[in-house]
């Protein structure tokens, strides 16, 4: 592990105190480390609950998948369906066998909070966890299975860093997901860091960059075995750290080169976090981009949505120059290699170079950072909804056999998740009573009062996730 990395707080080098432990002297803060991978995040407690929250939902989801299957057909099944699902059942439950290996240090590190649910705080920040290890398999057959598509993002990436990196010193792989990328340029530089929020998919990431044998079932090829590539041997290896980008636990100016791959599209506000990557990259460094187009915070979709020619007024008030920007294609998770009825999605890509201008500071751009609820005058700003963004409140009520059902859902900006009853009630309570007028502390004192055991933290927690995360609320001062 690195002891490149300083407090998300303080910008101090972190002190190791045990082998499971990083310390800032200066603010106090305490980062876990699991299995060698350092949890460098506001709350590393909560990430490790919500992580543990995910992995026991992919557990059970195999045993779920079958009784609902069973259940949609009472009269019993074909013998054609029989056989699908238990090839379905046994290919998914081969999976867990495999992913159950790496996540043992997950189940140790979050321990006995594991099953006691914090409510909304738990389920907003779970989105400050990263993605599911079960949606991201599918990245790791990307990555690790010679794709075509893989070597040519890849290739693209190594001639970019070749033709423009200001030297070989650091380079950061932010959102680096099953790390194909990461462990493509690992030779190219003195280090190499591979930083994501998910905490699963980086464990199982470990186990593919150390060679070991990985055998995985896919759905998309009807749920056929794929046995995962071993990386070729190299001298150095990759720095794996789950960390937030938008808070970077990296020193100013430490890295040559940062690369975002199929990232900057899912950012609530790319300008936050291109001002981040503006902090930790060197003079002359340069930020190199691949991704769906990027989407503008405070403008609705699909209009929010970047063209090509909206990039460079962006992000040159940030600090840099453009240097190349382009627009390609790519297919994503294309399967088309491994089987021959494999398919893809074919999607359209901004690819761009920016370089960090020589001057430290971004020059033009007013301030415009992530919003910190950390200060006690905090309680005095007032919140608002972001107007181009929404939330959704959703009873799904479906009549059907065996029986019907009902269950609720949280949305925001049309991505729709399950949420309990105290979750939907708190949120509706929330969203009514930031109208633009009252303050934190207003909104506080008014929902404490209906709700018990609701704490100034996991307040404060909500509306930094609603802010950071989804982007729907926004602070400003009384006066302004
Ligand atoms: C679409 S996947 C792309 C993975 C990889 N870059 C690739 O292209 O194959 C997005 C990745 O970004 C991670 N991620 C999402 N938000 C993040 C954040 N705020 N900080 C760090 N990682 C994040 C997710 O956990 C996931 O692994």
């Amino acid at each position: 592990m690195s002891m490149d990395y300083v407090c998300i707080d303080s910008h101090q080098p972190l002190k190791r105190t045990r082998d499971d432990l990083l310390r800032c002297e200066r603010s106090g803060r305490e980062y876990p480390v699991v299995s060698g991978i350092p949890i460098l995040v506001d709350d590393p407690s909560l990430l490790l609950r919500a992580s543990s929250r995910s992995w026991n939902q992919i557990k059970s989801s195999v045993e779920t998948k079958r009784a609902e299957l069973e259940a949609l057909l009472p009269g019993g099944l074909s013998e054609r369906l029989q056989r699908r699902i238990a090839r379905e059942i046994h290919a998914r439950r081969a999976n867990l066998d495999v992913i159950s290996r790496y996540m043992t240090p997950l189940d140790r590190a979050a321990g006995e909070g594991v099953n006691t649910s914090g409510g909304a705080a738990d389920f907003l920040s779970a989105h400050g966890s990263g993605w599911s290890l079960d949606w991201m398999l599918r990245y790791f057959a990307q990555d690790w299975t010679s794709s075509p598509d893989f070597a040519t993002v890849s290739g693209l990436i190594t001639s970019m860093i070749e033709r423009h990196a200001p030297d070989r010193e650091a380079i950061a792989v932010l959102g680096a997901g099953a790390c194909g990328t990461a462990r493509a340029v690992v030779d190219m530089f003195d280090a190499t860091h591979g930083v994501d929020l998910s905490l699963p998919t980086l464990l199982l990431a470990r186990g593919v960059l150390a060679g070991d044998d990985v055998v995985l079932n896919f759905e998309e090829i009807g749920w056929k075995p794929v046995r995962l590539q071993k990386p070729a041997p190299s001298a150095r290896s990759v720095d794996l750290l789950v960390a937030d980008v938008n808070r970077l636990p990296f020193r100013s100016g430490l890295a040559s080169v940062v690369v975002t791959q199929y990232l900057m599209d899912l950012m609530v506000d790319p300008v936050v976090t291109a001002l981040e990557i503006h902090r930790v990259l060197k003079p002359g460094g340069v930020w190199i981009n691949f991704s769906n187009p990027m989407k503008l915070r405070e403008e609705p979709l699909p209009y929010g949505v970047l063209d090509i020619a909206d990039v460079p007024p962006l992000f040159e008030p940030v600090g840099f120059d453009v240097v190349q920007c382009d627009e390609t294609r790519f297919t994503l998770l294309n399967f088309a290699h491994l089987d021959p009825a494999g398919v893809g999605s074919f999607q359209k890509v901004h690819h761009t170079v920016m370089r960090k201008r020589p001057e430290d500071r971004p020059a033009s751009l007013a301030p415009r950072t992530r919003r910190s609820l950390d200060e006690p005058s905090c309680w005095g700003l007032v919140a608002h909804r972001v107007a181009a963004r929404a939330v959704e409140i959703a009873r799904v009520k479906t009549f059907g056999s065996p029986h019907d059902r009902s269950r609720l859902q949280i949305g925001v900006n049309g991505e729709f998740s399950e949420a309990s009853s105290s979750d939907a009630e708190l949120c509706e309570a929330l969203m009514s009573l930031i109208d633009g007028r009252r303050t934190l502390d207003g909104i506080y004192t008014s929902l404490a009062e209906g709700v018990s055991h609701f704490s100034r933290e996991m307040f404060l927690e909500i509306m930094s996730s609603m802010h950071d995360n989804f982007g729907v609320v926004d602070f400003r001062n009384p006066a302004g």
